[in-house]
C-alpha cells in the first residue's frame, strides 16, 4: 500500500510525505512534548507552534475553555520567538524523519517575510506553513486572510524570501475562502492548508462578562468539522494546489473525508489534546480502511467524492 503524497509537485525540492497525516500547528507544540508518548517518526509531517519575530507570552487568562463538541482558544500566538526556535529546536528536528514545517505568524507583510528569510536554508525544516489568520496591525487589525488581495501579498513576500516550499493556511473568516485561495494560488502557494479557527465567545453568566481574557477566541474540534470539509471541498474545486484539510479532524473516517473532499493530507489538531496518540491512531485506521476496501495508493482516494 502506498501512503505517501507530494505536497508540493511544482517546488524544486518538493514535499513529499510518506503518508498523509500530519499535526496542527498549536497543538503538538515543538513535537518534542509528544515524542515520549509515541513514535512521532511515524507522522507525514509536524507542524510547530505559530511562529513570531519576537517571544511572545500570548493573552491573559483565561484562554481555553470547552464548548459543545468543542474548544475555543485564545492563545494568542506564545511562542519562544524564531531565534531560539533554530538556535534550540531546528538542530534536533534535523536528526528526525519526520519533515517539520514551522508555521508563522506576523503583523505585517515585511514580519512574514524577515520570518520566511530566516528560516531559509535552516537544517531540520521542511517547508513553512503561513498563517494568515492574524491581525493586519498596518490595516486595523483586519485577518490578512479575509481578503484576497493582503492574503496575496504576503504570499509573494514569504515566496520571495525562501527557497522552501511554502503552504498557506486560510482561516475561514471570510465570506471568500474560495477567492482568498484562488488569489494565494495564484501568489506561488505550494499548498493551500485550511481552516483555521471560527471566532467565537463563551460569556460567564455569574461573573456577566465574556469567559476569555481576551473577549473572543478560536473555535476548533469536532462541532467545525462539516464546515471545514465544506470549505475544503469549495476550495479543492476552485485551485490545482495540493490542499491539506484540518478542522475537527478526530477519527480515520473524518480524515478519509477530507481526503474524499479533495484533500491530500491532513492535519489533526484540539484531538490531540484528548489523545494524543490521535495523529498515529488516525494514520493506522487511513490503512486499514485502504487495505479493506482495496485502495492500492492513497492518491486514488483524493478527491473521489467530487463526482
Ligand atoms: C490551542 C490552539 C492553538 C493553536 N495555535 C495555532 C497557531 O499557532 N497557528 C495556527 O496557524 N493555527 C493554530 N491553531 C489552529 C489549529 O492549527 C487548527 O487549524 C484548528 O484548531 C482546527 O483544527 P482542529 O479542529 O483539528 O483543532 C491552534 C488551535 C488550538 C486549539
Amino acid at each position: 500500500m502506498n501512503l505517501s503524497v507530494q505536497l508540493a509537485p511544482k517546488h524544486q525540492k518538493g514535499l513529499l510525505l510518506t503518508n498523509p497525516v500530519m499535526t496542527a500547528s498549536g497543538t503538538f507544540g515543538y513535537g518534542t512534548e509528544y515524542s515520549h508518548l509515541f513514535d512521532i517518526q511515524r507522522l507525514g509531517a509536524i507542524v510547530c507552534k505559530g511562529t513570531t519575530l519576537k517571544p511572545r507570552e500570548g493573552n491573559l487568562q483565561p484562554r481555553l475553555a470547552e464548548t459543545a463538541s468543542g474548544l475555543l482558544n485564545s492563545i494568542g500566538l506564545q511562542n519562544i520567538g524564531v531565534k531560539a526556535l533554530i538556535e534550540e529546536k531546528a538542530p534536533l528536528w534535523a536528526s528526525w524523519r519526520v519533515p517539520v514545517i514551522v508555521n508563522i505568524a506576523g503583523e505585517t507583510i515585511d514580519d512574514y517575510a524577515q520570518l520566511a528569510s530566516q528560516l531559509d536554508g535552516v537544517a531540520g525544516i521542511s517547508a513553512i506553513e503561513v498563517n494568515i489568520g492574524c491581525p493586519n496591525v498596518k490595516a486595523g487589525g483586519a485577518e490578512f486572510g479575509a481578503n484576497p488581495k493582503s492574503a496575496a501579498e504576503v504570499t509573494t513576500a514569504v515566496k520571495a524570501a525562501t527557497s522552501l516550499p511554502v503552504l498557506v493556511k486560510l482561516t475561514p473568516n471570510t465570506t471568500k475562502i474560495a477567492e482568498v485561495a484562488i488569489a494565494v494560488a495564484g501568489a506561488g502557494a505550494d499548498a493551500i492548508s485550511l481552516i483555521n479557527t471560527l471566532k467565537g465567545m463563551i460569556i460567564d453568566i455569574a461573573k456577566r462578562r465574556p469567559l476569555l481574557g481576551s473577549l473572543s477566541g478560536g473555535l476548533s474540534g469536532p462541532a467545525i468539522k462539516p464546515v471545514a470539509l465544506y470549505m475544503v471541498y469549495e476550495v479543492a474545486g476552485a485551485v490545482d494546489v495540493p490542499i491539506v484539510g484540518c478542522g475537527g479532524i478526530t477519527t480515520a473516517s473524518d480524515a478519509i473525508e477530507f481526503i474524499m473532499a479533495g484533500a491530500s493530507a491532513v492535519q489533526v489538531g484540539t484531538a490531540s489534546f484528548a489523545n494524543p496518540r490521535a495523529p498515529l491512531d488516525i494514520l493506522e485506521g487511513i490503512a486499514q480502511f485502504m487495505e479493506k476496501e482495496g485502495v492500492a495508493s492513497l492518491t486514488d482516494l483524493i478527491g473521489v467524492a467530487r463526482g
